[in-house]
C-alpha cells in the first residue's frame, strides 16, 4: 500500500514537472515568436562611418530599398548651407539616389562634377538641385542623424530637421 501511494507522488511530482518545464519552454518560444527579427530590428537605421570617405568621392549605400549617394565634397565644390550635410566641419551631399522627374537612378559624372539621368536627360548639380529638366525638384534628402563622423540613416537628428525646415 506504501508503495503504491510513493508510486502515485513519483508520478504526480514528474507529471508536475514536466508541466513546469513545459510551460517554460512554450513562454519562452512564444517571446522568440513575438520578438523582431534582428533583421528587422537592424532594417530601421544604416550607420555610415564616414572617416574613410577621400574628396571628391561619392559613396552609394542601399537603405530601406533605396539607393542613397554620400557625397563628400572637395574645398573646389561650391557650399550650400541649406543642403550641406557638416560633419566634423566637411561638407557632405546626402541625397536619395532616385530621380525626381520618373525615379530612375541617376550617375555622378566626376568630371562634369554633377549627376546625369539617363532616362531623360536630366541633371543635378553636386548638391542635388536641378541643372536641367525634366526633374523640376533637387533629389531628396533622406531623414539623418549626425553621431560624431557617423551618419545614421532613418533618424531625424537636428541637423536634418534644420535642413528640412529651410527648404
Ligand atoms: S527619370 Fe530622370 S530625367 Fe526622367
Amino acid at each position: 500500500m506504501a508503495v503504491e501511494e510513493g508510486r502515485r507522488k513519483f508520478f504526480g511530482f514528474a507529471l508536475g514537472g514536466f508541466a513546469a518545464v513545459g510551460g517554460v519552454l512554450s513562454l519562452v518560444a512564444m517571446k522568440k515568436t513575438w520578438d523582431p527579427l534582428p533583421s528587422v530590428q537592424a532594417a530601421g537605421f544604416l550607420t555610415v562611418d564616414l572617416s574613410p570617405m577621400n574628396e571628391g568621392e561619392l559613396r552609394k549605400v542601399k537603405f530601406r530599398g533605396m539607393p542613397i549617394f554620400i557625397l563628400k565634397k572637395t574645398s573646389s565644390m561650391k557650399k550650400n548651407d541649406a543642403r550641406d550635410v557638416v560633419v566634423e566641419d566637411v561638407n557632405y551631399t546626402v541625397v536619395v539616389g532616385l530621380c525626381t522627374h520618373l525615379g530612375c537612378i541617376p550617375d555622378w559624372i566626376s568630371s562634369k562634377q554633377y549627376f546625369k539621368c539617363a532616362c531623360h536627360g536630366g541633371i543635378f548639380d553636386s548638391d542635388g538641385m536641378v541643372l536641367a529638366s525634366p526633374p523640376s525638384k533637387p533629389l531628396q534628402i533622406p531623414p539623418f542623424e549626425i553621431n560624431g563622423n557617423t551618419l545614421v540613416l532613418g533618424k531625424e537628428g537636428p541637423e536634418y530637421k534644420q535642413l528640412t525646415a529651410e527648404a
